[in-house]
């Protein structure tokens, strides 16, 4: 997940049907995903592809019910804005929808990614079913639909690895992580009335070179300032965001795939509380003025080595 930005990426977002059946075969799926990888991915190495598994709430307690329970997992909580969006005049909401599993496949070919996903799907067979499935591709110099540059200040390094994984604090999942996915559908002829000096004050930067508009021009209602949160010993509260444009131009569907992952994601959802409820309430993010949430799924993100473990 801390690879440099996929060309190429597929979400897919699964459903698993009831029974112990079913749970033993998603078990053994799951422990052979970085088998499954190195199949798709070793004749390619140039395609750098790799495939990030996270376990819904409910399967999780299907799948390993012997197995400690990772200590920020449940279900994604929706939100439901309280004021009305001030374009069209509805509160923005942030629902909550079906998800089992998630597999994040990242690629620099598309090929790659199709193949992993083709082979996971023909494993699992019946007793899984794709309820989203989005294909991800990187847009220019790594814009959105919106026009502009997304995932610049995503943390790097170190900072990056302490955001990301779980430390000792729950040490039987040290090296996790969780996972939050959206998927949101823009309102692109809207977006494009608005002048550029517009789209900038609601995204807190510039369009074209990507530079952080200053403090004293940045509304508190950009999603920059929206999602720049800072703890009270000073400390900025990051999460990774691996989101992917997507888009159908012969459906007039227009998205971004939000991807966030955090070894905290209490992080995550306040985030998600101050963009859709407005800190304070009724300040929420501009951006949902052109963007609607559609889908809403929380994942925790096991090591592959827990994942191989339990399915022996
Ligand atoms: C329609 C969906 C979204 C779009 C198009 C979008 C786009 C962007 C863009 C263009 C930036 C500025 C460049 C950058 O630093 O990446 C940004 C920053 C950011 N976004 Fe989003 N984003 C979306 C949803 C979200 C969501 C749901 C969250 C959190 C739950 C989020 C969290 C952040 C954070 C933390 C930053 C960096 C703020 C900073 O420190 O400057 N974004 N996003």
């Amino acid at each position: 997940m801390l690879a440099p930005p996929a060309r190429s990426a597929i979400f897919l977002v699964l459903t698993v049907r009831d029974g112990d059946e079913a749970a033993d075969t998603v078990r053994g799926v799951l422990g052979d995903v970085a088998a499954l990888v190195r199949s798709v991915g070793f004749r390619i190495p140039e395609a750098q592809l790799s495939c990030v598994t996270g376990i819904g709430s409910d399967l999780w307690d299907r799948l390993y019910p012997e197995a400690a329970r990772p200590a920020h997992l449940h279900p994604f909580r929706a939100l439901a804005g309280t004021v009305p969006s001030v374009v069209t005049g509805a509160a923005h909401q942030a629902p909550s929808t079906p998800g089992d599993l998630l597999f994040h496949i990242r690629s620099t070919r598309q090929d790659t990614c199709f193949e992993l996903s083709r082979q996971l799907m023909v494993r699992l067979g019946e007793v899984a079913e794709a309820v989203d499935e989005v294909h991800g591709f990187r847009y220019y110099d790594e814009r959105d639909l919106l026009g502009f540059v997304d995932g610049t200040e995503n943390p790097g390094g170190a900072i990056a690895i302490d955001t990301v994984f779980v430390g000792d604090e729950d040490h039987e999942f040290a090296g996790s992580s969780y996972v939050i996915v959206q998927k949101y559908l823009h309102d692109l002829d809207a977006w494009g009335r608005l002048t550029v000096e517009q789209q900038q004050l609601i995204v807190g930067r510039t369009k074209s070179d990507d530079i952080e508009l200053p403090d004293d021009v940045k509304p508190t209602n950009s999603h920059v300032a929206v999602n720049t949160i800072v703890d009270t010993d000073g400390n900025e509260q990051r999460i990774v965001r691996e989101n992917m444009p997507f888009g159908s131009a012969g459906a007039g569907e227009f998205g971004t795939f939000f991807c966030g992952y955090a070894a905290d994601p209490r992080i995550t959802e306040l985030m998600l509380s101050r963009m859709f409820i407005g800190e304070p309430e009724g300040n929420y993010d501009r951006i949902l003025d052109f963007s609607r949430a559609v889908t809403g799924c929380s994942f925790f993100v096991p090591t592959a080595s827990f994942l191989e473990d339990q399915a022996d």
